[in-house]
């Protein structure tokens, strides 16, 4: 352990009310999201997103040791190839960005980290939809083979976890069964249960180059209009096979992070979004708000809606905090 993180002494007061608190919160519960590209030598900070980088495979270790140092041991990987088709062939390439990323990862790490990896098509395909396309739409039960085929290539080359983002309808069930005809029976499935088309993923699209050439998600990701839909698709997604299922985003959407929690059986995750972290980065640099008071707020709000699992680019500050004995 760290040493030069104390927890802070309590005066009685507090001590009492850090005693009855209703929720509470470990950094084991923390995943940190984070981006590889191609290329060497290559920390690129996101325009949109100051304080996060995209690294190429020879430098994410500086981000996973710092992420170490802080006691946040479990990251969600994005790639970012330079190849970009119609079908988003570089996804399941065994030399791919995340299947290059995974082997040096797991070789330098072995035990110490869990890796999970968003399994979609969106930051691969030159149309930069989440699928496979017939004419303008997304051909559902065609991509359902492509992704299939991605997960099983990231967990070949070492992914931990594997997490579908791409909301087409079947896709748990079409993962499960590759990785169990190959032998992957233990391997799990966090699904992407309850997603949202949402104005928040903005910076990601950037950060990913993965905004749609044309038209929008709308047609495979949620309205916001509507929370039973939500609730339908993890109880679906639950009987598929999924292990966890996760609500996103996080902040507009607490009220699912609880009614999906009291739904399913299985451990629900939050997922604080790259337009929810913009915010307030922006904020804070305006002056207007107190980054540090903010991520304390938001990340307790998430936990005390009910989610088990809370990825956020926040995840190495709220360690400290929970550490510090600030939060949880
Ligand atoms: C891939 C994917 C997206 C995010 C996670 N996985 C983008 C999208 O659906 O447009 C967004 C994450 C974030 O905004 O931080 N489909």
């Amino acid at each position: 352990m760290d040493m030069t993180i104390r927890p802070r002494r309590l005066r009685r007061g507090e001590l009492l009310r850090t005693m009855v608190r209703e929720t509470r919160m470990n950094p084991s519960s923390l995943i940190y999201p984070m981006f590889v590209k191609e290329g060497t030598n290559l920390a690129d900070e996101i325009p949109t997103m100051p304080g996060q980088y995209r690294y190429s495979v020879d430098r994410v270790g500086e981000k996973l040791d710092a992420l170490l140092d802080a006691g946040v041991r479990s990251v969600m990987l994005f790639g970012i190839p330079d190849h970009k088709d119609e079908v988003g062939s570089s996804a399941w390439d065994p030399d791919g960005i995340i299947q290059r990323a995974l082997r040096k990862i797991k070789e330098d790490y072995r035990e110490e980290l869990y890796l999970i990896t968003d399994v979609c098509m969106c930051e691969y395909t030159s149309h930069g939809h989440c699928g496979m396309l017939c004419g303008h739409e997304v051909d559902n039960d065609k991509t359902l083979e492509l992704l299939s085929r991605t997960a099983l290539s990231h967990v070949q080359a070492g992914a931990d976890m594997v997490a579908p983002s791409d909301m087409m309808d079947g896709r748990v069930r079409a993962i499960r069964t590759t990785l169990d005809q190959n032998g992957y029976t233990m391997t799990p499935i966090l699904s992407y249960a309850v997603k949202y088309a949402s104005g928040f993923y903005g910076p990601f699209r950037d950060a990913a180059g993965s905004a749609p050439a044309f038209g929008d998600r709308k047609g495979y990701q949620m309205d916001y209009h509507n929370s039973r839909e939500g609730i339908k698709e993890a109880l679906l997604d639950v009987e598929e096979g999924a292990d966890i299922v996760m609500v996103k985003p996080a902040m507009s959407y607490l009220d699912l992070v609880t009614k999906v929690k009291e739904a399913v059986k299985v451990p629900v995750a939050a997922y604080s979004v790259s337009g929810e972290y913009a915010m307030i980065k922006a904020g804070a640099a305006l002056g207007y708000i107190e980054e540090e008071k903010i991520i304390c707020e938001t990340a307790v709000s998430a936990y005390r809606a009910g989610c088990d699992l809370y990825l956020t680019y926040y995840a190495p500050e709220i360690a400290r905090f929970m550490r510090e004995g600030r939060i949880g």
